[in-house]
């Protein structure tokens, strides 16, 4: 098979942004927007190439270390972002694709490829047929072969009605591309060097010219402000769904659902409506996500439920767990099998044992919880000592009653109990009880004396 380059064209400006960030690294459905075709062009290239802007840490980053990242120091147009690239690529076929096209399918470039390489062709466009072609370069062709691309600001209002655009997606022979490109001149009304002239300059020498149009024009949606973000992110949102549907997960309202691209999600898994979904997340089979559930970076293995509103950041919670309603497992906290946390439970940084039940109001920070361990209503770990984070220990088959506070750095033994109420602030030997409130006094007769000393003085 001949070789293949693929070009990433990624250092526009992005103005109709309006933002600081480069557009580029905007995201949509949790990935930057440039990593969508990075990974289309690794599937199909034997190296790719991405032409980024001057500011680039952040896009270096997100290329890794397979992608030749090369400077666009004057961003004098997709012409001129090419030639940037000419040094990183081979020969054979060169492939463009722009950073800012995150829904073209892997279909499509397979197809766009294949009928390039067949055709032999100097060039093969991708074009697509659109309801509002407002801004694309329409696409012109005589006896039915492309002859040219025209900028919507250089069209005429005959050109302008045309409803066939060009994508930005291009292959090209790699010779027949540089030698083309030299050619490009700036004489079009923004004074850049477009890769779309290279279309004219070559079906005028006589080269073979091909396209190829996209099935769905979807597809071809660009992100050039936020409006059109928010559109495409929409239709990525859609896909992403779909596929989860498809492997066997239950979305009750994929209209409410917000799953990112990066999770993942086991059969039999049940998605209640109004829940987020983000970030490195995998979760696994029959599991339960209740309404309105947050959950970012976090692992869930099988069958774990989610009660509605939970809310969790980077956890791992084992199998068959149960979480919620209204909980908060704020980063760090490791949720072992089968341990149920209840109504406004908010846990930090710590590691709860199997079968271990904290089930309402309280607070869990920087602990170590055994297994088996029952955490009264009202439990709170005093862990800030107003200047450090400390560490609470509970030993497995503790119980501690409500409305404790155990003032950190503590360590409650194996099997010890603490009454209800108390304030603890020395260690607790396994097996021993821990109690720390004031003796209970009773008065037995005490309301009847009252009211009739109240009688007496009226
Ligand atoms: C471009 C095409 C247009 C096509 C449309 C499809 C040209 C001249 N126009 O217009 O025909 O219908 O895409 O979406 O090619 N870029 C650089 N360096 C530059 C300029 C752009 O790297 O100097 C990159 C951008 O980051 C972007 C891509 O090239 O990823 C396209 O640039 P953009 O300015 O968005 O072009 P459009 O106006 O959308
Ligand atoms: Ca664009």
């Amino acid at each position: 098979m001949d070789a293949l380059t693929a070009i990433i064209l990624a250092a526009g400006e992005g103005k109709r942004m309006r933002s600081r960030q480069p557009k580029m690294l905007h995201r949509l459905c949790g990935r930057p927007l440039v990593a969508y075709p990075l990974r289309l062009a690794r599937t199909f290239a034997d190296r790719v190439v991405m032409v980024v802007p001057p500011s680039t840490e952040g896009m270096v980053q997100v290329a890794g270390d397979d992608v030749t990242t090369v400077i666009q120091r004057d961003r004098l147009g997709t012409g001129h972002a090419v030639m940037q690239a000419k040094d990183g690529c081979g020969q054979g076929t060169i492939l463009v694709l722009p950073g800012d096209m995150p829904l073209l399918a892997v279909e499509t470039i397979e197809r766009l490829v294949s009928h390039h390489k067949t055709a032999g062709a100097a060039v093969t466009l991708l074009t697509a047929i659109v309801d509002n072609p407002f801004g694309y370069g329409r696409v012109l062709r005589q006896r039915g072969r492309v002859t040219r691309i025209v900028e919507e600001r250089d069209a005429t209002d005959d050109q302008k009605k045309i409803s066939e655009i060009g994508t930005s997606v291009y292959c090209f022979d790699a010779q027949r591309l540089w030698s083309a490109l030299a050619e490009v001149r700036p004489d079009n009304d923004q004074g850049e060097y477009y890769l779309t002239d290279v279309v004219a300059i070559l079906s005028r020498a006589g080269a073979r010219v091909e396209a190829v149009t996209v099935a769905d024009s979807s597809e071809a949606l660009g992100v050039n402000d936020r409006k059109q973000l928010a559109a495409v992110a929409a239709i990525q949102r859609r896909r992403i769904l779909d596929r989860l549907m498809e492997g066997g997960v239950t979305i009750v309202d994929p209209a409410s659902t917000y799953i990112e691209d990066t999770v993942t999600i086991g059969p039999d898994t049940v998605v209640a409506p109004q829940t987020v979904i983000e970030g490195a997340t995998e979760i696994g089979s029959e599991c339960v996500i209740g309404a309105g559930s947050h959950v970012s970076g976090s692992r869930l293995a099988d069958r774990v439920v989610l009660k509605p509103y939970s809310i969790l950041e980077d956890a791992v919670v084992e199998e068959g767990a149960s979480l919620g309603p209204f909980c908060h497992l704020r980063p760090g906290c490791h949720i072992g099998a089968g341990a149920e946390i209840g109504n406004f439970a908010e846990l930090k940084k710590s590691r709860i044992g199997r079968k271990t039940k904290i089930h309402h109001v309280s607070y869990t920070g920087d602990a170590t919880v055994g297994e088996r361990v029952n955490v009264g209503a009202g439990t709170i770990t005093c862990n800030y000592d107003g200047q450090r984070k400390q560490p609470t220990v509970i030993g497995d088959d503790a119980f501690v009653g409500t409305n404790s506070s155990l003032v950190a750095p503590i360590t409650i033994g194996e099997g010890a109990y603490i009454g209800s109420g108390s304030v603890i602030t020395k260690d607790v030997p396994p097996g021993a009880l821990a109690l720390e409130r004031g003796p209970q006094t009773v008065k037995e007769g005490w309301a009847a004396r009252r009211k009739a000393q109240k009688r007496k003085d009226d």
